[in-house]
């Protein structure tokens, strides 16, 4: 069985992925990280997104992969683990911008289908229920409102010791989230047979025991 979901930036995807597959016993497959690694890669190199021609001429050529350590997902990029280098703001900011162009999307989706052939999977992204993995036998789109997110992206923040600015990362989230949902390809988007969640008032544990009640009725 395959678990697909799907939903903006800060739904609480990731927690609750990583908990429904602990408890299943299921891999946890995390796309955004692969996102990250590409645009990794182009930070690192200074090649702007705005430069499609090199952006989709060198997509293909970079080498991502990823593999598991005490069931933790590390992504490696050209060999190199950068699993602690892919969380920052500006490296999700640059994955959804080149997240844009159908060369970049043509290889991690290749990727990310060749996992789920190998094991039961627990995929979240933005397109997994639309494009990945249309066959999943479970699908759920996860939402909360932009405040909401915001605030929880702030307090993550403010418990690593970081200073910010909750209005600049809602603003960030929003803007993000429209070029998830109004790209070409693949745009962010509730699959017709996906499950509606919003975790706005929820609890990580209750939006976890909502997910395993539909598996149980799906199995
Ligand atoms: O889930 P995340 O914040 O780590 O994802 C970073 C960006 O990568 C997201 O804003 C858009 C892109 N992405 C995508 O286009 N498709 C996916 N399946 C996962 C992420």
């Amino acid at each position: 069985m395959n678990i697909a979901i799907d939903g903006p930036a800060g739904a609480g995807k990731s927690t609750i992925a990583k908990k429904l597959a602990k408890d299943l016993g299921y891999i946890y497959v995390d796309t955004g990280a692969m996102y990250r690694a590409m645009a990794l890669y182009f930070l690192e190199r200074g090649i702007p997104a705005l430069d499609k021609a090199a952006v989709c001429g060198l997509a293909d050529g970079i080498d991502i992969s990823i593999l598991y350590q005490d069931g933790q997902q590390q992504v490696l990029l050209n060999g190199e683990n950068v699993n602690d280098k892919i969380r920052r703001e500006d490296v999700g900011n640059m994955a959804s911008a080149i997240s844009v162009y159908p060369a970049v999307r043509q290889k991690l989706v290749a990727l990310q289908q060749k996992i789920a052939k190998t094991a039961d999977v627990i995929m979240d992204g933005r397109d997994i229920g639309t494009c990945v993995l249309p066959d999943a036998e479970v699908k759920i789109y996860l939402t909360a409102s932009p405040y909401t997110r915001a605030k929880r992206r702030f307090d993550e923040l403010k418990e690593k010791g970081e200073g910010c600015d909750l209005s600049a990362i809602q603003k960030d989230i929003e803007e993000r989230d429209f070029r998830d949902m109004h790209r070409a390809a693949s745009p962010l988007k509730q699959a017709d047979d996906a499950l509606l969640i919003d975790s706005s008032e929820l609890g990580i544990d209750e939006v976890v025991e909502a997910i395993r009640k539909i598996c149980r009725e799906r199995q």
